[in-house]
């Protein structure tokens, strides 16, 4: 099968193309037949090594997963003899988060992974899409916030991947929704379902005088310090990226009742449960996947180096 193999940490010219066997599925595995995957930072983070963290988890001079890719979409080939819930043709879609894989022709799957299957009027690209930013947005805002109706939230990034589905999500379980991001995006974030956009090259929100119950920075720009002003007196700051200092504000806060500061590592929380929900909310048009760029195989490199200007609406996508 062709896939996209890295033999070391670096610019995205260390992913190559290569010529690599099939794998055969395990007893309890299934085998997929990728036909979608996704590029995000996460992925151009592994790639690279950095932050050191990554090559203190998954190898110091090499990556010990030589093929990268989370989430992945595609048919199911062939399952292994003790496979119960999947069957040859099946539609599914995948997250790889342990040793990574979706940059294959193939990949296997055990059946306990996180594991949906996709609805017939839902394409590849739509499911791995929703599933990329839809699965993290959904675990901060209903399970680390709690979000309830007719909360605030402000979304900053509202136009990344994490921040469309974000917006959709908040609206859905009928918050109020501000989105922050430049003007160029403005109409993507409305169509999204923003009650009021923010463009920050205009507008600091951290200095107007409105309070939200939720400040959502779904791209990690603005700290817990600049945002507090404008959180209600329970308010909840949330960001997706790990500094130290987060982890400390997080430790303190929780000691209190005020205003909390919370980071969640999302992509190694989620489940077939998850997944299935987001996939009945594609399919009953609750989510729609905003996809950006798409990217053959052999050009994910160029997807790397998109995707590293943070420039990205919604997803960017790898076809097979
Ligand atoms: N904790 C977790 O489990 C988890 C899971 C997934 C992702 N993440 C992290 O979450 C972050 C976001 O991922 P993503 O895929 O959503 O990112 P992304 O799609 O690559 O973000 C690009 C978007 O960010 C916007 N942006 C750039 N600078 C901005 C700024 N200063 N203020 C507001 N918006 C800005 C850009 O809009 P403009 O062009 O309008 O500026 C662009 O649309 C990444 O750091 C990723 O590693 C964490």
């Amino acid at each position: 099968m062709r896939a996209m193999v890295q033999i070391s940490y670096g610019s995205p010219e260390v992913v190559v193309l290569q010529e690599i066997a099939t794998p055969s599925p395990g007893n309890k595995e299934i085998l997929i037949r990728v036909h979608a995957a996704k590029v995000g930072p996460s992925d151009c983070a592994f790639r690279k090594g950095d932050p050191f963290m990554i090559k203190l988890l998954y190898g110091l001079s090499r990556p010990k997963f030589a093929i990268g890719g989370t989430e992945l979409a595609g048919e199911v080939e062939a399952v292994g003899k003790e496979v119960k819930h999947f069957k040859a043709g099946d539609r599914v879609l995948g997250m790889s988060a342990k040793n990574f894989g979706a940059y294959a022709e193939y990949k296997c799957l055990s059946e306990e992974s996180p594991l949906a299957v996709i609805p017939d009027n839902i394409t590849y690209e739509e499911a791995v899409g929703v599933c990329d930013g839809g699965a993290t947005a959904l675990t901060f805002l209903r399970d680390q916030a709690k979000l309830r109706k007719g909360q605030k939230v402000l979304i900053n990034g509202a136009s990344g991947a994490v921040g469309i589905y974000a917006v959709q999500l908040a609206k859905y379980y009928g918050a109020e929704v501000t989105g922050v991001c430049s003007g160029g995006n403005e109409s993507i974030v409305r169509k999204a379902g923003a009650d009021f956009v923010i463009d920050y090259t205009r507008e600091d929100f951290t200095k107007a005088d409105k309070a939200y119950d939720i400040v959502f920075d779904a791209v990690g720009k603005r700290t817990f310090s600049a945002c507090k002003r404008v959180l209600t007196a329970k308010g909840i700051y949330l960001t997706t990226t790990p500094r130290l200092s987060i982890l400390f504000q997080m430790i303190r806060t929780s000691l209190f009742k005020g205003k909390r500061a919370v980071f969640a590592a999302a992509g190694l929380m989620q489940n077939k449960a998850n997944l299935t929900f987001l996939m009945e909310l594609a399919n009953n048009g609750t989510l729609s996947a905003v996809i950006d760029r798409r990217y053959p195989l052999e050009r994910l490199p160029d997807a790397h180096n998109y995707v590293e200007t943070e420039r990205k609406k919604g997803n960017v996508i790898i076809q097979f």
